[in-house]
């Protein structure tokens, strides 16, 4: 006899992708966006989507089970026993239609929080390198260059296809402002964010600090979403976007460096070669302020080793645990001074000259 429990785990895996799949198809669809406009049926989701009335059913059935919508109660009808077609109770509130859950509302187009650009760029090209997993671990070349000939860097050149991967990475920095209470900005001047891609790590400082002024460092093409947002949070005179290549140097002379999911694209003869950088722009009292996920020694938290393998599946990455990222800092010359616990399962690592 199968170990029951075991094959309903088995099951349970390997189902996880068609849930996240089913997520996409709601944020491809716009479904968050029309439910909250008022198109609360099955009916009016498929007029409104064009798409296929009973393919909406049992999407929105899906996702309903998933807690993304949930039914309203509606007017109690008199039907005999059994369950009706859409698995309503008999003499039950009968569902008057569909509205959001907290989970459905970070779905929304229009949603400070939404998580609907991470949702689309997992559901299209991240699913597509997943699906390279198998030569990805084979070869230690990333999926996405299994999967795409090229590598996800050379992918974002194109700026539509970096644009998206912004505000994919803005959907996922909700441990920004946790940033805040981690360590005192008070002492310092200037801060420069090394590869800060749309520039919302900087901002949050800047908004935060009203002293201090900003660089925002990273490739040319990502400066223009990047100035946008700056403009809008804290205003043209209190940053500078400058244009350059991490492997060949950083501007120097800044109290605090950031570096915020960067050292995680990269293996560590690189991680060694744009650290050199950083320690020979930082002054002997600076701080090179690390966000990355930490891979705990107890082999079990699900989430840091996830993205371990995403990273080998999109950048051709890695997540380190603490001695990994020790060896990356000792050598360029840095050392780990503290590790501050932030949220998501990601962390702050303090690093100063060693
Ligand atoms: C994963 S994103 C992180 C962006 C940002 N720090 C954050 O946490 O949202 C990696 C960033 O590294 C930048 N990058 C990649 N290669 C670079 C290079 N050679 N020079 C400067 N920036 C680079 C990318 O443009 C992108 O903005």
């Amino acid at each position: 006899m199968p170990d029951q429990k075991a094959v309903r785990r088995v099951v349970d895996i390997i189902t996880g992708t068609w849930q996240a799949q089913a997520l996409y198809a709601a944020v491809a669809f716009g479904l968050a966006d029309h439910v909250a406009a008022g198109d609360v049926t099955d009916e009016a989701l498929a007029a409104r989507t064009q798409a296929s009335p009973d393919g909406i059913r049992r999407l929105m059935r899906l996702l309903t089970a998933m807690d993304v919508f949930e039914r309203t109660p509606g007017e109690r009808t008199g039907e005999a026993a059994g369950s009706d077609a859409d698995g309503d109770t008999p003499g039950a509130p009968r569902s008057g239609g569909y509205r959001l859950t907290p989970a459905g509302e970070l779905l929304r187009a229009d949603s400070p929080q939404s998580m609907r650009d991470m949702i689309r760029i997992y559901g299209e090209e991240f699913h597509r390198a997943w699906g390279a997993v198998e030569p990805a671990v084979r070869t230690g070349t990333s999926g996405f260059q299994h999967a795409f000939g090229k590598t996800l860097h050379e992918y974002l050149r194109d700026p539509q296809a970096g644009a998206k991967f912004q505000r994919a990475m803005n959907a996922g920095n909700v441990f920004f402002p946790d940033v805040l209470d981690a360590f005192d900005f008070t002492h310092c001047r200037t801060v420069v964010d090394v590869a800060g891609g749309s520039g919302m790590l900087l901002g949050t400082v800047l908004r935060a600090h009203p002293h201090l002024r900003g660089i925002l460092f990273d490739q040319p093409h990502m400066l223009p979403v990047a100035r946008t947002h700056l403009d809008e949070a804290v205003g043209r005179g209190r940053y500078e976007a400058l244009a350059g290549d991490l492997f060949e140097g950083v501007p120097p002379g800044a109290d605090v460096y950031l570096l915020s999911r960067v050292l995680q694209d990269w293996d560590d003869p690189r991680c060694t070669a744009l650290l050199s950088h950083i320690r020979a722009a930082l002054p002997e009292s600076g701080r090179l302020l690390i966000l990355e996920r930490v891979v705990p020694d107890d082999g079990e938290t699900l989430l840091p080793l996830l993205y371990d393998l995403h990273l080998l599946m999109a950048a051709g990455g890695r997540e380190r645990d603490l001695a990994g990222y020790r060896a990356v800092l000792a050598s360029a010359g840095l050392r780990l001074e503290s590790v501050h616990a932030l949220s998501l399962e990601t962390s702050l690592l303090v690093a100063a000259v060693a």
